[in-house]
């Protein structure tokens, strides 16, 4: 190809300091022609793209033939012509003008004969012309052919001003190059290539490859890394803080709980509300859940209709049904509650290789009145736990069907609820939550329930932020736990304080198919 001949030219030559010197692929002509001309330009303003060369241009004038010109050349000048159709003096009957005009046509016989009698080469016999020299030279056909030829006259410009009157020739304007190697010379034409290809290593090929050279100057794109979502953020903040004062973390895999480990085990009243399918979501498939532990099952069935450990019960029917639906769990205190199970299996005499026993620090703690008692199975135990739970909830800015439930459980001996206000206030002041305020509240499962609120600075008012109270006995007691050992929860919703904490104020932005990866790889949580 033309580019292809210019680096190699290049390559031989160092410089291509005319490139009409060129001759073009498939021409056997130097490249003078128009068509040559701009072919060359094309090729060089492609190789200087790629910094493979350099080049200036000059500009040159040229002439190329008319058709007159074009057929003087070919056959001669009009005076050649008419000299050449007249007979020899002496020879033959001089030929009459109407003959000639015949011979050479009209055009050539009218301007022919004027020259060819101003340059002495016929003369008239009677009515006729004849020759006057025996051979004449047409500098008129040799004067086109060089023009032709070269595009210029050696003659000089006095005859190429002569010959544009005459209309034989026209000037053009044209250019020609001179071509230097450029910063990127190479004699390949072939693109370098950017990348390196699995293609490339299979079949070898990158070993002959021309790569592109690195550009350091040029601009990168934004790379986008990974980036935890803030809730998992604040969860694992929440989770050090929970490692950190001795707790231990709960498996809280089952999603799908029993109306049994949910309500029940709870103490939550079978009629409770929490429980309408308004705000719980069931299972239709399966529908109903395996039989628990059959002597619980029936010590807490009996707690519920007919009372016990020192309560009167709810005195409503037993719904063996209504126990063994299956349902999303609404609260992590379904979860608690078989862990707390798991907890009292010593105390009701079960020998067991508990899981609860990982949970426990081991040593049986004494008594209230602490004299030596006798080793009731009973351990201490701080456990908490974090992750979903699931309300038939109405959306908006601030509920969600899903969202993360916080909650600790503290079992040990005589605890009291100075205890547990004393231990919100060590546990919120840990996540950077000062001020706090308690509130009686109720909860099936707990007496006496309190609410936690913590001041909000920015919003400038008080906040509810959590939930907690002493497990009731009507729960406790059915596991197995002694008397006098008494637990303790709480719980939070793993969102609230994250959305307070980034400033987020619609919860649909935080969880759910709404979320945007933008705003999570961008908010503040993910920096730190
Ligand atoms: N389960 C309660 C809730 O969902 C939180 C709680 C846990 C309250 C433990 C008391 C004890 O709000």
């Amino acid at each position: 190809t033309l580019q292809q001949l210019i680096l190699d030219t290049l390559d031989k030559e160092k410089e291509i300091k005319d490139t009409r010197s060129l001759t073009l692929p498939g021409e056997a002509q130097l490249a003078t022609s128009h068509d040559a001309q701009i072919a060359i330009l094309g090729a060089l303003n492609s190789l200087s793209s790629r910094e493979m060369i350099t080049y200036e241009s000059n500009e040159v004038f040229s002439y190329v033939l008319t058709t007159e010109g074009q057929q003087i050349a070919k056959e001669g000048s009009h005076e050649a012509r008419v000299w050449g159709a007249v007979p020899t003096k002496g020879v033959g009957a001089p030929l009459p003008i109407p003959a000639l005009k015949k011979a050479v046509g009209d055009e050539t016989a009218k301007v022919g004969q004027g020259r060819a009698f101003k340059n002495g080469w016929i003369g008239k016999e009677g009515d006729g012309l004849v020759k006057l020299v025996p051979e004449i030279k047409d500098q008129t056909q040799l004067d086109m052919q060089e023009i032709e030829n070269t595009g210029a006259l050696k003659a000089g410009e006095k005859t190429l001003a002569d010959l544009r009157k005459r209309k034989l020739v026209v000037q053009k304007k044209g250019q020609w190059f001179v071509v230097h190697k450029g910063p990127s010379f190479s004699t390949s034409t072939a693109k370098p290539e950017t990348d390196l290809t699995a293609d490339m290593l299979a079949s070898g090929s990158w070993k002959s490859a021309n790569f592109k050279k690195y550009n350091f100057e040029a601009d990168g794109i934004p790379t986008s890394g990974g980036a935890l979502h803030p809730l998992l953020k604040v969860r694992e903040e929440i989770r050090d803080i929970f490692l950190e004062m001795g707790f231990s973390e709960m498996p809280t895999q089952s999603f799908v709980e029993s109306g049994f480990w949910c309500f029940d085990a709870l103490f939550v009243p079978q009629q409770h509300p929490a429980r309408d399918l308004q705000d719980t979501f069931y299972l239709s498939d399966p529908k109903e859940s395996a039989a628990p532990e059959h002597h619980y099952y029936k010590r807490v069935s009996t707690v519920h209709e007919h009372g016990g450990f020192g309560s009167v019960g709810y005195r409503a029917p037993w719904n063996h049904d209504e126990s063994r639906k299956l349902l999303l769990r609404t609260h992590t205190t379904a979860s608690s509650a078989r862990m707390l199970y798991k907890l009292a299996a010593r105390c009701r005499g079960e020998d067991t290789e508990s899981d609860a026993d990982e949970l426990t620090h081991g040593a049986a703690t004494s008594t209230e009145t602490g004299e030596e008692a006798k080793d009731d199975g009973f351990r201490p135990a701080k456990l908490f736990s974090i992750d979903r739970v699931f309300r038939n909830e109405t959306m908006d800015a601030t509920h969600l069907a899903e969202f993360h439930q916080v909650e600790g459980v503290v079992a040990d001996r005589g605890l009291t609820l100075a205890d547990l206000i004393g231990f919100m206030r060590v546990f919120f002041a840990k996540m950077g939550i000062e001020q706090v305020r308690f509130k009686p509240a109720y909860n099936p499962y707990t007496e006496p329930s309190l609410e936690i609120f913590a001041f909000h600075p920015m919003l400038q008012k008080w906040v509810e932020v959590g939930n907690s109270g002493m497990f009731r006995p009507e729960m406790l007691e059915p596991m197995g736990f002694p008397k006098d050992v008494r637990v303790h929860g709480w719980g939070l919703s793993l969102e609230r304080p994250t959305m307070i904490r980034y400033g987020i104020n619609n919860i649909r932005t935080l969880v759910g198919h709404k979320t945007s990866l933008e705003a999570i790889e961008n908010s503040a949580a993910v920096m730190f």
